[in-house]
């Protein structure tokens, strides 16, 4: 009968004697720590070389960006909403440009933001390419004065700086590389500081250039025969990455200016963790984090932007203004288009 008692009360002392050894070793008052309680926790200094408020500009593309599904009006204009969700999953806020808004106004918004997304899209001429060179020359103007300003330019914003620079239109040759995924191919040798790819995860590097963990989208691209030829060209850019099509074609897939912070990718960063419409693009948690590492630098270059324009004129202008409108039911192209007409431009 006694033993009955004796065991629980033996387990009972040593299931005490365990709960206060673990209190003691990882839970100390802070009377115990000599931590005073009544002064604030010591939170680092903001780096005063950084803007911890960044904001991106977008530029608006022609049509819906749902061939028509969602408005077939002359002046709408959109921004597939992925490329505002890699801006926003970095840190940052967006404001959109409207392409074909008053060029003054346009021009205004410009001098809100601390960096710019150039986005994938069919046009290559009218409004719309001089206004990309417009908005290339005054990033480039605004470099040159001391403040750094980044642009992202994607597949075709990747296309026409490429025939801006070149002054050559036709500098582009027909690939094959529509709706699928590829890996990366490093260049042998480059040095990937300064370069999107500088705080990769090595693992994740690696994986980059075996596994498909980036998607391409286009019918065009660029040798890098015809990019190392042509001077203005590579005086501007050092290639990173190639990738081969589906013919074995070579064609430059990512480029980082050696004088300024402009990125140019052939592929879509933004895709693999906000679009869905095409059952190629990649979702694996490697793909995911390609997309969030291009947020982070993208986000990370604008941070060094002082630019900090009246916050009332950015709240004013921001994306949050408008509604995107999902579009994905198709099961085709972009998930969430934000429409514009020139009529809704704020400021
Ligand atoms: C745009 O035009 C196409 C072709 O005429 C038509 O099928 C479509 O319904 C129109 N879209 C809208 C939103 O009215």
């Amino acid at each position: 009968m006694w033993s009955y008692v004796w065991l629980p009360l033996v387990a009972l002392s040593l299931f005490k004697d365990s709960i206060i050894m673990a209190k003691a070793a990882t839970i100390l008052l802070p009377s115990q720590t000599g931590f005073d309680i009544s002064r604030s926790p010591v939170c680092s200094a903001p780096d005063p070389n950084l803007n911890y408020r960044p904001v991106i500009g977008i530029l608006s593309h022609p049509g819906d960006g749902a061939s028509g599904r969602l408005s077939n009006a002359t002046d709408a204009s959109s921004i597939a909403a992925s490329y505002v969700k890699l801006a926003e999953s970095g840190g940052a806020r967006v404001i959109p440009l409207i392409f074909n808004e008053p060029e003054e106004i346009l021009f205004q918004k410009l001098e809100l933001v601390n960096g710019v997304i150039l986005t994938g899209g069919w046009a290559k001429e009218g409004l719309y390419f001089e206004i990309v060179k417009k908005i290339f020359n005054k990033v480039l103007e605004r470099n040159d004065a001391g403040e750094h300003f980044p642009i992202y330019a994607i597949c075709l914003g990747f296309e026409l700086l490429t025939m801006i620079i070149s002054q050559n239109r036709d500098i582009f040759e027909k690939m094959d590389a529509r709706n699928s995924a590829s890996s990366l191919q490093f260049v042998e040798n480059v040095n990937i500081q300064g370069t999107i790819f500088q705080r990769f995860p090595p693992e994740l590097l690696k994986k980059l250039g075996t596994d498909c963990l980036v998607m391409q989208n286009h019918r065009f691209g660029i040798s890098p025969q015809s990019f190392e030829g042509n001077i203005a060209l590579s005086n501007f850019f050092k290639i990173v990455t190639t990738c081969v099509d589906d013919n074995g074609k070579v064609y430059v897939s990512t480029v980082q200016s050696t004088k300024y912070p402009v990125t140019g990718f052939q592929w879509h960063p933004e895709k693999n963790a906000f679009e869905w419409g095409s059952s190629k693009i990649p979702h694996s948690e490697d793909a995911i984090q390609v997309t969030q590492h291009a947020a982070n630098h993208l986000v990370s270059e604008a941070r060094k932007s002082l630019n900090r324009p009246e916050s009332k004129k950015v709240l004013s202008n921001l994306i949050y203004n408008y509604k995107p409108t999902y579009c994905g039911y198709a099961g085709i192209g972009y998930d969430e288009v934000y429409i514009f007409t020139q009529q809704r431009s704020l400021l």
